[in-house]
Order: C-alpha cells, then structure tokens, then sequence
C-alpha cells in the first residue's frame, strides 16, 4: 500500500537511522557479527518507529530512544531468527532473503540469536539510556521471556498437536503473548523512559498489537509471496487456528478495522501529536508485506 505521507516518512526515517546504528554497533568482521547485521536487517521495523515516535512524543532524547529502538529490533530478529528453525517452523525465506540458517548453518543461526538478545540488553543498560533504563530492561525480559514471546511461542508450538483447535480467547491470549508484548513494549518505551503514564500507550498497542496479528494472518491466506518475503499458505496446511479460520475473513477484516479504530481513540489525550501514530495503525491492516 501507500503509506499516508506523515507515517510514511517517518517509518522511513526510522528504518534509516536505525539500520545505520546497527551498521555501526555492529561492524565486526566475524562470522557472528555479519549474521546479526543480516538477520536485522530488511524488516518493516515497525517496532523500531513504535520507541521512535513514542520517544518523540514524550520529549526524550534520540540518542536514549535510538539504543531502545535497535535493542527491540535486536530481540525482535532473534525471535524470527530461532521461529524459521527446522525444529520450529522449518522457513527457508525471510523478508525475501534466506533464513539465517539456510545462508549460514543452523548452528549459527542459534548463536547470532542468542547473541541478539544478550546485545539488546548491554543497549538498554548504555548510559545513554539515562535513569529509567532499569525498567526498561526489566520490562523488555518480561516481555521476550517466560511470560512474553516465548511463552507465546511455547503455546503456538503446542497448539499444532493439540487435539482441539484453540478457540477465539485461546488465540487471543496466545497472540498478545507472542507478538502482542513486543509491540507493547516498543509503543510505550518513550513514556517509560520519560517517566511519564504509560496507559495511553498501552491501550494503543494492545488493539495495535491484535490488529497486526490479524493482518498477518491474513496475509498468509492473501498475500503475494514476492511482497511478504516468506513462505505462506502455512497456517491452513498445519491445521492451524489462526483468527481467520475461527472467524473467516470477512469477520477477521472487520475486527482489524475495529482494532485501529480502538487503537486511534487510545491516543486521544496526545491530540494532533499523534497523529503520525494513528496512521501507524492504520498502515498496520492495510499493509501488504
Ligand atoms: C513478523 O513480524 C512476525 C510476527 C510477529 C507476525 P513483522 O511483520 O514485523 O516482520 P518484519 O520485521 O517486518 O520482517
Ligand atoms: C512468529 O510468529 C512470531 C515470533 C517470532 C515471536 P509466526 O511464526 O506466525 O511469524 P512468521 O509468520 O513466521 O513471520
Ligand atoms: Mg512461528
Ligand atoms: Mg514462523
Ligand atoms: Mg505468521
């Protein structure tokens, strides 16, 4: 799709700025080191413009959002670098690249993510960060971890043997775990690291992070290989329940469309401000990749 002008700008302006910290956090000559670079590279970095604008909006500095922003983007790839696994999803293609794994081998593919992950950590901890870089890091481990992403993922792995499939609160709650908390956690960083109330934001990302789900759900029913750089049609074949099979298309569209408007009510108190988040939400659903 064409972005609207404002958000696409500075989505634009945020893949930038952050590939380029990347680059340069980044540049050394080992295997391990080009493995990162590569497996951060070539994303939407959505997540990344979430810290951005949210940071923007709360007046903190870019040298503090820039380390929040590539250390999301950091755990982000680490979490599709080990998803595209044999042992977990089996991907070959990846934002139109190969895996990881396929480029290198599968063993390093495990270390560059764990190597990903431990990297976002030693970000937030920079002091650069300033004084609420300590719960920033300790949301971010909640977030990935135990009760986060993983978990998220650990649920997903499960429902492929389940002998029921999930039903639509099951789904709910596996997603807001395994994308939801990312997402959540990028769109209210900027309020955290000002010190500032963080509800606003979290109401936003929570319809945010749902409606993204759904796109991606749909994307893989709809969606054109050589747009979205991977595998798809993935889901239906492993008898998965994704919120499309439970609620058909149609519905899942119009619950997406609900989900923005949710996401754009959430923003009220920050008026015009926000208004570049706002279209964020709705590139979201509209996206084609
Ligand atoms: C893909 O995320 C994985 C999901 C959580 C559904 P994105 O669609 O944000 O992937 P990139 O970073 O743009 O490739
Ligand atoms: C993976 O979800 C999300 C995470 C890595 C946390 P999916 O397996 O649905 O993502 P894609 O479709 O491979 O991008
Ligand atoms: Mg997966
Ligand atoms: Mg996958
Ligand atoms: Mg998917």
């Amino acid at each position: 799709m064409t972005a609207p002008a404002e958000f696409g700008a500075a989505l634009k302006n945020a893949q930038t700025t952050i590939s380029a910290f990347a680059e340069t956090r980044l540049s050394g000559g080992d295997t391990l080191h080009a493995a990162m670079r590569y497996a951060i590279a070539g994303g939407k970095m959505l997540r990344g413009f979430l810290v951005l604008e949210s940071a923007r909006l709360h007046g903190v500095s870019q040298e503090a959002a820039l380390n929040a922003a590539l250390a999301i983007e950091c755990v982000h790839a680490y979490s599709l670098v080990h998803d595209d696994l044999p042992c977990m999803d089996d991907d070959d293609l990846r934002r139109g690249q190969p895996t990881v794994h396929r480029k290198w081998d599968e063993a390093m593919a495990v270390l560059a993510g764990d190597s990903l992950q431990g990297f976002a950590f030693e970000l937030l901890a920079e002091p650069v960060v300033g004084e609420h870089a300590l719960d920033l890091v300790r949301s971010l481990a909640k977030a990935a971890g135990k009760d986060g992403m993983v978990s998220g993922q650990m649920l997903d792995i499960a429902a492929e043997s389940a002998q029921q499939p999930l039903d639509l609160d099951q789904i709910t709650r596996l997603q807001q775990r395994k994308t939801g908390c990312l997402i959540e956690w990028s769109a209210m960083a900027g309020a955290v690291l000002a010190g500032d109330n963080t509800e606003p934001l979290q109401r936003y990302a929570r319809a945010l992070g749902l409606a993204f789900q759904i796109a991606d759900d749909i994307l893989d029913v709809e969606g054109d290989i050589a747009k979205v750089g991977k595998a798809l049609r993935k889901d239906a074949n492993a008898g998965k329940a994704t919120f499309v099979s439970l609620l058909g298309l149609d519905a899942a569209k119009s619950r997406a469309d609900d989900l923005v408007q949710d996401a754009a009510a959430a923003l009220h108190p920050y008026g015009g401000d926000a208004e570049t988040l706002k279209q964020a939400a709705h590139f979201v659903i509209a996206r084609d990749s």
